[in-house]
């Protein structure tokens, strides 16, 4: 029978939990999500779950990280699936505040992670990752984890938070989990309840496009352009598919690069109907 998870939902409550634990001895780790769980997030409790004493699930759909235009206010929420779904996993405590807690009034504080921002998903989603790390900082704040656990999925928003931690002296380990994905390749995202059966399967074309991309290069064609034409061929094959970018970038400092090498990764991201997708693979493996 899995544990009842106990919900958490004042900044006071998280903290006086977080310190009793911590003052057992137990190590506390948190991984931060924004809820609609599925076999990814799944995978990240699992590795929470190994990895300390005291296993807290954050559940926030953040608004700040949400551009005007975007999709806040139809982001998929089921809180009771969410629940089941952390019980199943071992979490001790789901951290669920609401937006008031989260932001009081007059709220006007930032976390800008400059230059890895600006690029990839920041230069189409501007604000967004200013909106990630204020949010990530304040859940670290809020539960004071010795770890914290986020997917490669998000590569971007990985190396952003690595950088916030060690940029402010954050007493936070951070570790990455590979990205989970459905059987035919797609990655796991909440988004993907958005298309419909057919998009569904013209989603597809993303991983084909960089199992495409790694076959080139395990070929050996190094040249970036060359790469991302041959990605770009196969998401522009499919009708319902629109390119926002693709990119081959160094794996560290996500600077664009001319030639594919051991730390390079190619990102991507698509619009399939109303879902935005990501995606992003590391070329030489
Ligand atoms: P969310 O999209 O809910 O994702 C929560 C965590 O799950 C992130 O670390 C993300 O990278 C990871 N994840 C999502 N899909 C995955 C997959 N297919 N395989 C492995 N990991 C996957 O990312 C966010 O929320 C938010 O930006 C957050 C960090 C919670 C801040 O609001």
């Amino acid at each position: 029978m899995p544990q009842m998870t106990r919900v958490v939902t004042s900044i006071s409550e998280m903290r006086a939990a977080s310190f009793e634990a911590r003052s057992k001895g137990k190590t506390v780790v948190l991984v931060p999500t924004m809820g609609c769980l599925h076999d990814g997030h799944r995978a990240l409790l699992k590795k929470g779950r190994a990895e300390g004493g005291l296993l807290v699930m954050s559940l926030f759909v953040n608004p700040s990280q949400f551009g005007p235009a975007e999709d806040f206010a139809s982001y998929p929420r089921d809180l009771d699936r969410d629940l089941k779904i952390a019980s199943e996993e071992g979490v001790d405590i789901v951290f669920a505040p609401d937006a008031g807690e989260m932001y009081p009034p007059g709220f006007s504080t930032w976390v800008e992670v400059e230059g890895l921002s600006n690029r990839l998903c920041g230069a189409s989603r501007p604000g967004h990752f200013r909106g990630v790390a204020t949010v990530v900082l304040k859940l670290f704040n809020a539960v004071q984890p010795q770890k914290a656990v986020f997917g490669l999925k998000d590569f971007q928003q990985f190396r952003i938070i690595e950088r916030m931690v060690r940029d402010l002296d954050l007493p936070v380990e951070v570790i990455g989990v590979e990205t989970v994905r459905e059987p035919d390749g797609l990655a796991m995202s909440s988004r993907n309840s958005y298309l419909t059966p057919d998009e569904r399967m013209a989603a597809r074309a993303i991983p084909d496009s960089l199992r495409a991309a790694r076959e080139a290069v395990g070929a050996g064609v190094q040249e970036s352009r060359k790469i991302v034409e041959k990605v770009k061929k196969i998401i522009e094959g499919e009708p319902l598919a629109v390119l926002e970018y693709i990119k081959v970038c160094d794996g560290e400092s996500l600077e664009d690069s001319e030639e594919a090498s051991s730390g390079s990764v190619l990102f991507l991201a698509v619009r399939i109907g109303k879902a935005r997708l990501i995606d992003n693979t590391k070329l030489v493996q």
